[in-house]
């Protein structure tokens, strides 16, 4: 490692400050190459306060690099500045033997993929995670989007206060509009058969970066904090997001999801092969089918799909 990790290192595992020679001495190296990482720190975005009495502290940063992965996830974690897709990146690690679970983490995507073969904008700012899951751990294959949804609204509420309601089936809105895109992708073992891997795939649209919103999707999507004053970081965000899927996997969620599924109740349009139906969204049963009836009177519980609210 080379002083300005080692800096770093230092500096993530300390509460308090620490001096100038306490650093030289730790690390082997003189105060000046010390002051020399600090500023080399700064200049990645670290924000490092400096006192003559007291000496260096790194204060919380926004800043998302493999060490800081490292320092705030439980499971492996994998950083890349910017990627295709994390979907992708996450395919490719479990191709080449990386054992699961792991998570990987992107500051911005150039094709980030969306459900129903969409793309997922993915400027700078917000968060773009893949979460790579042994089947085993999956009790319940079926049920691992609607789990993830309530694991991502329990995260946010924690850590920001900002009430999380589900669109069926794995939207997150915030003051009525879509805040976060969730997808779930399975790898089957062709000879066993059976789910042996899954790979979540979360993107929050935390706070805004100086990149445009497309048209087509300004009056749909919503970011967290749009003034970019996250009080959250990105990498504190997406390692609770992980924690939180981890353990929500093995309880028994569906109350709690039915009680945030915000359709319930109202006038909806259930889209099949591009054809919309008019329908009334009546609950969501024990397994997180969406009950629905449509205008002649009928009942179909829909077990994955896209529904639209219908004002
Ligand atoms: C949707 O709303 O249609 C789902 C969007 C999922 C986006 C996330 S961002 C991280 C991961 N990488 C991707 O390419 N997609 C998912």
């Amino acid at each position: 490692m080379n002083v300005k990790d080692e800096l770093l290192s230092n500096l993530l595992h300390s509460a308090s400050p620490l001096s100038g020679t306490e650093l030289a001495d730790r690390i082997g190296c003189s105060r000046m190459a010390i002051s020399k990482g600090a500023s080399a720190l700064a200049a990645d975005g670290y924000k490092i306060s400096v006192s003559r009495s007291d000496g260096y502290k790194l204060e919380k940063s926004d800043v998302l690099s493999q060490q800081i992965l490292e320092h705030v996830f439980n499971i492996p974690a994998f950083y890349f500045p910017v990627c295709e897709s994390t979907m992708t990146e996450a395919k490719n690690l479990v191709n080449r033997g990386t054992s699961v679970p792991f998570a990987v983490v992107a500051s911005r995507q150039e094709r980030g993929r969306g459900r129903l073969g969409r793309s997922f904008f993915s400027p700078e700012g917000g968060v773009y995670l893949s979460i790579a899951l042994p089947g085993t751990s999956i009790p319940n294959p079926d049920m691992l989007t609607t789990a993830a949804s309530l694991a991502v609204s329990r995260s946010i509420e924690a850590l920001t206060g900002l009430e999380c309601a589900i669109k069926w089936v794995n939207d997150i809105y915030i003051h009525g509009r879509k805040a976060v895109g969730i997808l779930t992708e399975g790898l089957v073992n062709m000879e066993e058969g059976g789910l042996d891997k899954a790979i979540i795939g979360i993107g929050v649209n935390l706070q805004k970066g100086d990149e445009k919103v497309p048209d087509e999707l300004k009056d749909k999507l919503i970011y967290l904090y749009p003034e970019g004053n996250s009080p959250v970081t990105r990498s504190e965000l997406a390692a609770r997001i992980t924690d939180e899927i981890l353990s929500v996997l093995d309880e028994d969620f569906i109350d709690e999801y039915r009680s945030r599924c915000f359709i319930l109740g109202s006038e909806i349009t259930v889209i099949k092969n591009g054809i919309g139906r008019d329908a009334v969204a009546l609950d969501v049963d024990d397994k997180a089918g969406l009950v629905v009836r449509y205008s002649d009177g009928s009942t179909e519980t829909l077990s994955s799909g896209e529904v639209t609210l219908r004002i």
